[in-house]
């Protein structure tokens, strides 16, 4: 693989920095910073672009920092533990600015912010790989970057401090894979695939307290996993929402706005695609609320959303399938709450929302993943 020397010119969405090779082909370059001069190993030589991982850093950038975990550069985790966490908000901010201009030719509302929280010990929910250590010990790791090899985890500095000690324990189940939750009051749940059904109910079942209200959860389902900067965004989706007659809430996990929502509303409906989640839904929602067991698309295309006052709308990192953006376009319900793990996809998926005639009127960001390039956005979108 050949080497080469470049000046980072920015950061790109997604952690990495952005130069030129001489040919003008863009290059991403991981572990490094705006303005650096960099060794670069190249690892992907494409047609239009490069990809490269810095191997000596000859110029730094001042808001470089020593990283934190011994681990950093072969866990595929916190990417971002270089930069000092001013440097991760700011790149973040900016990534945004950019991608919505560039999908949607539109610029945020000026006094736009991301909310940071804690930037160590924050991750409450994890799933890990068990790995030999010795022919007679084991022990729990991740997966390194950029492959599927495990590697053992001995710490981890961005898990909650119940979480690091319980994965060093001896009592968890010698299974290949598991997923953890730690409710942040002292209760650690776990799930593996093909977990027996007395286990479940002992082991994987799970609540969490937020605002006055008792979640009920389990580690098999989707749960958010900053449990610290969770009430910020709960508040800031409430006062969006405000009150009204109808509540529709897609890719509604355990039912988790909607709970928080549904005295505001007359009627509530919740869709996702997953049972187990909605089996939570049923306890956390009162009788008003009908929870359905639907891909959103199909509920999309077999129901009326326009009815909505407000339409949530949580989907995964890949965005609203087409169908769905097609039907809530189609749809128009007054206001629209998109809470969204990936800003690229957000950004794309408003543009073609913005053709509607929705405007944004508010957009936040939450800090959820601290030390890596994720986070959570937030947009209120209404008709104009
Ligand atoms: C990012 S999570 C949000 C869950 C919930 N809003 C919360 O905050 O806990 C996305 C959820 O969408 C569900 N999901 C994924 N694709 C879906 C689809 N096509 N239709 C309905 N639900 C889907 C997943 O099972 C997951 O529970």
């Amino acid at each position: 693989m050949s080497e080469v020397i470049l000046r980072m010119e920015k950061m790109a969405q997604g952690g990495d920095a952005l130069s030129h090779l001489e040919d003008g082909r863009v290059c991403f370059v991981s572990h490094a910073l705006t303005g650096e001069l960099v060794k670069v190993c190249l690892v992907q030589d494409k047609k239009d672009y490069a990809k490269g991982i810095a191997i000596e850093i000859l110029e730094a950038n001042k808001e470089r920092i020593k990283p934190r975990c011994p681990l950093y550069g072969k866990c595929g985790g916190c990417s971002f533990q270089h930069a000092s966490l001013e440097f991760q908000k700011e790149s973040a901010r900016v990534a945004v600015e950019e991608l919505f201009r560039r999908f949607a030719h539109v610029e945020l509302p000026l006094n736009w912010q991301i909310a940071f929280g804690e930037p160590f010990a924050y991750r409450n929910r994890v799933r890990v790989f068990r790995v030999q250590n010795s022919p007679s010990k084991f022990c729990w790791g991740f997966r390194e970057e950029k492959s599927h090899k495990v590697i053992p985890i001995p710490a981890c500095p961005i898990l909650s401090r119940g979480l690091e000690k319980c994965l060093q324990s001896e009592k968890l189940p010698k299974v290949p894979e598991l997923s953890l939750f730690d409710n942040g009051e002292g209760r650690i749940s776990f799930y593996y695939p093909g977990m027996p059904a007395a286990d479940f109910e002992k082991f994987a079942q799970n609540r969490v307290h937020i605002g006055g209200k008792e979640i009920s959860m389990d580690s098999s389902v989707f749960f958010q996993s900053n449990l610290g900067l969770l009430p910020e965004l709960v508040k800031v989706v409430k006062m969006a929402a405000g009150e009204g007659n109808r509540l529709i809430d897609l890719f509604s996990g355990v039912g988790f706005f909607a709970a928080f929502l549904e005295e505001s509303f007359e009627k509530v409906i919740t869709v996702e695609r997953e049972p187990g989640a909605l089996r939570h839904a049923r306890k956390n929602l009162h009788s008003k609320a009908e929870n359905i067991a639907l891909p959103a698309e199909d509920w999309l295309l077999q129901n009326d959303a326009s009815r909505a006052d407000v339409l949530i709308v949580d989907p995964p990192r890949t965005g609203l399938p087409p169908q769905a953006l097609d039907a809530i376009c189609k749809a128009c319900p007054k206001k629209i709450l998109y809470v969204s793990c990936d800003p690229a996809t957000l950004a794309r998926d408003f543009a073609k929302i913005a053709l509607s005639g929705y405007r944004i009127v508010q957009a936040k960001g939450f800090g959820f993943y601290p030390q890596t390039p994720h986070f959570e956005m937030f947009l209120e979108l209404g008709l104009l």
